[in-house]
């Protein structure tokens, strides 16, 4: 799976525009064996779902609220998001860690709103630079996991996207060995913590992967896909990413 983060960016005509390049990528290039899936900003995803979801391409938001409805000023339901026409929506990204105090277990509970709406959450786990360099990075995202998962749901229903804080936007990606290493610690804690297993779940990474350093990263063992912010605002990087999955 590769999936595009465009954060809070672009306004109607840009989005317009972005999906329309990206169908005719699609149309024009030849289909890459891999999911796509794009998440606009909330106010974007009904005007783009025809296009999107009409080239084969899966919608995303980028947040929900953790209750089905109620008096929650600026929050969006699990259940409009499907409405939209959204089959993904994001959960518990850093940003939304750091920006809005989100803790793991609210997390937990939107990723469990998303289940009762039929959304397939994309929950984001990752360590700051500090607690790589004290040598807590492991810790840190297994114990992000471990709060963040809610009970119920599968590999079918949860991806696990690793986003290393000190990556994102920054231009630096964590090497192969440390990108490999977690992924699998992923894998493992998640066929631990769930009844059905890992079997079948999807490891994306995310910090800085874009054209150039895809098919590095995206060779990792462990390494199911790519969850991409700034390469995802260009059709034409965003497409050479997904073309790693070969035509
Ligand atoms: P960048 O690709 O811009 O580093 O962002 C990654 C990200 O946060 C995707 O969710």
């Amino acid at each position: 799976m590769v999936a595009a983060n465009w954060k809070m960016n672009g306004l109607r005509r840009d989005g317009r525009d972005l999906a329309r390049a990206l169908a005719r990528l699609k149309g024009t290039a030849g289909e890459p064996a891999c999911d796509i899936v794009v998440c606009p900003p909330a106010a974007l995803l009904f005007e783009l779902r025809d296009d999107l979801l009409g080239a084969g391409m899966a919608l995303g938001g980028q947040d929900c609220h953790a209750e089905d409805k109620g008096a929650h000023t600026g929050d969006i339901s699990a259940e409009l998001l499907a409405d939209c026409g959204c089959e993904y929506v994001i959960l518990g990204h850093s940003e939304r860690r750091a920006n809005h105090g989100e803790t793991s277990a609210l997390i937990s509970a939107k990723v469990a709103a998303a289940r009762r709406a039929g959304l397939r959450a994309i929950l984001c786990v990752g360590e700051s630079e500090a607690e790589r360099d004290a040598g807590r990075a492991l810790a840190v995202v297994g114990e992000q996991l471990r709060e963040s998962l809610p009970e119920a749901g599968t590999s079918a229903e949860i991806t696990i996207a690793y986003e290393p804080v000190w990556a994102i936007g920054t231009g630096r990606t964590a090497n192969a060995a440390d990108i490999g290493e977690m992924h699998m610690h992923i894998r493992q804690l998640f066929g631990q913590l769930k009844t059905g297993g890992e079997s079948g779940l999807r490891v994306l990474y995310g910090g800085s992967v874009k054209a150039e350093n895809a098919s590095e990263i995206l060779t990792i063992a462990g390494v199911d896909g790519a969850l991409v912010g700034g390469a995802s605002l260009s059709a034409e990087s965003f497409w050479n990413i997904c073309a790693h999955y070969g035509r």
